[in-house]
């Protein structure tokens, strides 16, 4: 298969994790005899500092012709006197927008052997597998108006919270058809007893869940979820929410995965999918070679399983399990171990892809 795959490297350890998704991507093309390119277009800071806008034209017209776009991070201190519309986070949002990008799968597993990574304890963790479905074009990122008037003690700012049915009803699809993969259980989370997008949200879901009767709905408020996911995640599998929900509780799913550094994300629903670490640019980092490059990775992984590439995927996935369960770890995950670097994180499970691939058909080598 012919990739052109868009890098947006971005911000912060954007450049260092997504370098070693596009090595594992380059052993995995290598390996199994596909021709994947890659182009680098500059996003948020990086962009700011090269063209004076977050999202230039020229890389908007790169990412609309790709077969896909893998991102690093986007956001940096210097930038935060800036307006909202002119800062690094402007671009990826736009980015999502014109990709139509209104669906952001963000799994959480635990790993058995970063059991001891979790702030969380084992017995409490162990065994949880949950897939936040975030819808990613509404709410308080998108509403209009918006905006800040006066100044000082007479300033006064507002966010509009804005739903459509249809665009709850999208979302919703989405979230009951991955749970028809999984244990058949959507979560969706919502304030109904307080916001009106809520109460909207709620009764949609429920009209779309009568088309799925093969899957199990329950509804939650933000608050009792943000507690249940880590007091009980295991009750947890597919977990349905608007846009700043899930931003929020995708985070806090990390705790399950030890780290923030080890989840990916794919932003999907228009012609190009877009893949994403959930991780931010972690400026206090960044340049130093400690990031962990696996959420970039796993993120390659979910690009290759969203244009049909499913063994590829499979094998990079097998990858990182490998490494992991060999010992190998980035400081964020280190629990005491002598940390491996970035660059070391990546090229083992880039050479690891191939190890595994050699397991799957024992005879390959001989
Ligand atoms: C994320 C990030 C972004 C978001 C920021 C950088 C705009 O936190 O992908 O979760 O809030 O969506
Ligand atoms: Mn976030």
């Amino acid at each position: 298969m012919n990739l052109t795959i868009c890098v947006c490297a971005g911000d912060g350890i954007g450049p260092e994790v997504t370098g070693e998704a596009v090595r594992v991507l380059e052993a995995t093309a290598e390996l199994h005899g596909h021709d994947f390119s890659f182009e680098a277009h500059p996003i948020g800071g990086a962009a700011i500092d090269a063209a004076g806008v977050p999202l230039p034209p020229s890389t908007l017209e790169a990412c609309l012709a790709s077969s896909a776009v893998l991102l690093g991070a986007v956001g940096a201190p210097r930038y935060d006197g800036l307006p909202s519309g002119q800062r690094p986070e402007a671009g990826l949002l736009a980015l999502r927008g014109a990709l139509g990008a209104f669906a952001n799968l963000r799994p959480a597993v635990a790993r058995g052997p970063l059991l001891g990574s979790s702030p969380l304890r084992p017995e409490v963790v162990s065994g949880a597998d949950v897939l936040v479905v975030r819808e990613l074009l509404g709410g308080l990122y998108f509403g209009e108006p918006r905006g800040q008037v006066g100044a000082g003690a007479k300033a006064e700012a507002l966010d509009t919270c804005r739903y459509s049915a249809a665009s709850i009803e999208r979302i919703a699809h989405v979230a009951f058809r991955a749970a028809r993969s999984r244990r058949r259980l959507v979560t969706s989370v919502d304030k109904a007893n307080v916001l009106a997008t809520s109460r909207l949200w709620r009764a949609v879901v429920s009209r779309v869940a009568l088309e799925y009767p093969d899957v199990e709905l329950e509804h939650q408020y933000v608050d009792a979820c943000a507690m249940l996911l880590v007091t009980q995640p295991r009750r947890f599998d597919v977990i349905l929410t608007e846009n700043l929900f899930g931003d929020i509780l995708s985070d806090q799913s990390a705790a399950i995965s030890g780290s923030l550094g080890m989840l990916g994300s794919a932003s999907i629903g228009g012609h190009v999918g877009l893949f994403e670490p959930i991780h931010g640019s972690a400026p206090a980092i960044a340049g130093q070679g400690v990031a962990n490059p696996i959420g970039a990775i796993v993120s390659a992984a979910m690009l290759l399983r969203h244009v049909g590439l499913v063994t590829e995927a499979d094998d990079i996935e097998a990858a990182i399990a490998y490494v992991l369960e060999r010992g190998d770890r980035t400081a964020d995950i280190a629990n005491g171990a002598l940390p491996v670097t970035t660059s070391t994180m990546g090229r083992r499970i880039a050479e690891a892809v191939a190890e595994v691939a050699d397991m799957r058909h024992p005879y390959h080598a001989v």
